[in-house]
């Protein structure tokens, strides 16, 4: 059993590389010394990432790909073919949300396709393109959210898309396991990104009711996430597939109504 974090020599696929979670953790892989393919529709920022994983010394190449597009998903898988030859791991991060406008009925029709697209077909491309490739096993992780497991109202079409990824990862962990392949979710809460994590404002404006429910009273880093998806990629998770680790500092298990006022710390700081 090999307890360690060392994927050299291995070939990682991160979608939405070039912001947030999925530029965290292309750049955590590079840094355990995995070759890292970053795929995101922004470009600017798609080749700025890839430098900072080349300078840590590994191969890196940015492929502009719309995920939502097949036939660009597998214009990607083929240029991954020809310049690495067979990838282990995919990252599906690629996403969006029109939360503000989130209501089914009231949705216009072109945003709700827009997030299904993005956010399911997206991954489903993704796997149909890449997974025959992965001829040596590997590791799939979606990320999906706490918006899959549970309600926050409007956004109702962004849960459809979070939950469906739930399913999706279940079938394929099953689908792909004689292929020695894992597939398994990550669903993060409350993440502080450049993107979607700066979708509700900032830290002292209209996250705060939010904040107050965070047992851990804070907003995650991307890195925190990224975290938890190289685990699932690594030996450490050799036995684990079709599951969901929930990444949200407490906030989904926690009922205590005005939390912050009511629970107070036995020890530390009563401000941290
Ligand atoms: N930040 C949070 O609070 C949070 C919480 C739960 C789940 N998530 C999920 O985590 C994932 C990443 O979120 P993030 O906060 O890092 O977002 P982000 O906006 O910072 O990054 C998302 C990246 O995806 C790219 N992208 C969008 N549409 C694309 C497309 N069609 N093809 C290719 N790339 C595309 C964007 O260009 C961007 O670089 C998303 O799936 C999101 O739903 C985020």
């Amino acid at each position: 059993m090999d307890y360690s974090l060392n994927f050299r020599d291995k070939v990682a696929v991160v979608t939405g590389a070039a912001s947030g979670i999925g530029k965290a953790t292309a750049i955590a892989f590079g840094s355990l010394g995995a070759n890292v393919v970053l795929v995101d529709v922004n470009e600017k920022n798609g080749l700025e990432v890839s430098k900072t994983i080349t300078n840590l010394g590994v191969k890196s190449l940015f492929i502009k790909t719309d995920t939502s597009n097949e036939e660009e998903t597998e214009r990607m898988a083929s240029i991954i073919k020809k310049e690495f030859g067979t990838p282990h791991i995919l990252v599906n991060s690629a996403g969006i949300e029109f939360n503000d406008r989130g209501n089914l009925v009231d949705m216009p029709y072109d945003l709700l396709k827009k997030i299904l697209d993005v956010n399911l077909y997206g991954y489903i491309h993704c796997v149909r393109a890449l997974a025959p490739l992965m001829k040596e096993g590997g590791s799939i992780v979606n990320i999906s959210s706490i918006q899959g497991l549970a309600v926050h109202s409007p956004g109702t079409s962004y849960q459809v898309s979070k939950s469906g990824i739930l399913g999706l990862t279940r079938a394929l962990a099953i689908e792909l396991a004689c292929s020695n392949i894992n597939v398994n979710t990550v669903a993060p809460g409350a993440i502080a990104t450049e993107g979607m994590g700066a979708v509700r404002g900032g830290e002292s404006s209209i996250l705060d009711p939010y904040r107050r429910r965070i047992p851990l009273k804070r907003r995650g880093r991307a890195e925190e996430i990224a975290g938890p998806i190289l685990f699932f990629c690594s030996s450490l998770a050799s036995y684990i597939t079709g599951s969901v680790l929930v990444v949200d500092g407490g906030y989904l298990i926690n009922l205590t109504p005005d939390f912050g006022e009511v629970i107070k710390p036995v020890v530390g700081d009563p401000d941290l």
